[in-house]
């Protein structure tokens, strides 16, 4: 594992680089695989260092392909609370990225189309070549993606029940009143199914999920220490 203490926004212009060497080989034909993304205030910078780069044209646009994590559900990809309106806001559409290059679980599948939707969209991280990169923010309870403490480490896209801690957060939208109490996630075997996982995890509230994977032991307690048994990860942070 990789440690680079540096600043949101130096971690922010290093991997929008990294993507663009990511497209560049994608347009090649050199390189096949695609991205796992996050949402949440964490890849703000990033997302802005992407905008840049595609706005000056070092980013490869039309050879893009990415996945995202996980969304709400059920939620419509219209409602402002959704990862896909974060992400068309942020990203896919200042970009110029068409819907086509873009993977998202769709928070308005019925109930009982579920698994079905959920396997289908780990059939096509398979048929994309796998995940070349994911990149993953980490939650104050250490939660990756929408995989709350005590998820199986073998665990795979599927609807969740969100913890109390996550919808206790400031700025869940909603609230534990009216917010969302499920989501539909990529699981923790999903992600370390990556060639390449980049953390980025910032500010005082995640120092202690950092700490514990730097020093704690593995536990499914803390689902960010899954990635102590990937051999390719790099993590950002500020938190020493
Ligand atoms: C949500 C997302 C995670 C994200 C986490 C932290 O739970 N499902 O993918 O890492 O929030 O978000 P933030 O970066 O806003 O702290």
């Amino acid at each position: 594992m990789k440690w680079m203490m540096t600043s949101a926004e130096s971690a922010a212009e290093e991997l929008a680089q990294r993507c663009c060497v990511w497209a560049a080989a994608r347009q090649r034909g050199s390189a096949s695989g695609a991205l796992l993304l996050p949402t949440g205030s964490t890849p703000l910078p990033f997302y802005g260092a992407l905008r840049q780069l595609a706005a000056q044209g070092s980013l490869a646009t039309e050879a893009w392909l990415s996945f995202n994590l996980d969304e709400y559900w059920p939620c419509a990809a219209s409602d402002p609370i959704s990862f896909r309106a974060f992400m068309d806001r942020e990203l896919f559409a200042p970009c110029g990225i068409a819907d086509e290059q873009i993977a998202f679980l769709d928070g308005t599948c019925a109930e009982a189309e579920l698994t079905a939707h959920c396997a289908a969209y780990e059939d096509s991280m398979r048929a994309a070549g796998g995940i070349e990169l994911a990149v993953v923010g980490v939650g104050v309870n250490g939660h990756l993606a929408f995989n709350e403490p005590g998820t199986p480490w073998d665990s795979r896209t599927r609807r969740v029940a969100l913890a109390q801690t996550t919808r206790a957060r400031p700025g869940f939208p909603g609230g534990t009143e009216h917010g969302p109490s499920e989501a539909l996630t990529v699981g923790i075997g999903t992600i370390l199914d990556a060639r390449e996982i980049v953390l980025l995890a910032f500010g005082e509230a995640k120092a202690e999920a950092v700490r514990q994977l730097r020093e704690g032991k593995a536990s499914e307690e803390w689902p960010v220490t899954a990635l102590q048994t990937h051999p390719n990860v790099t993590v950002y942070t500020d938190c020493c």
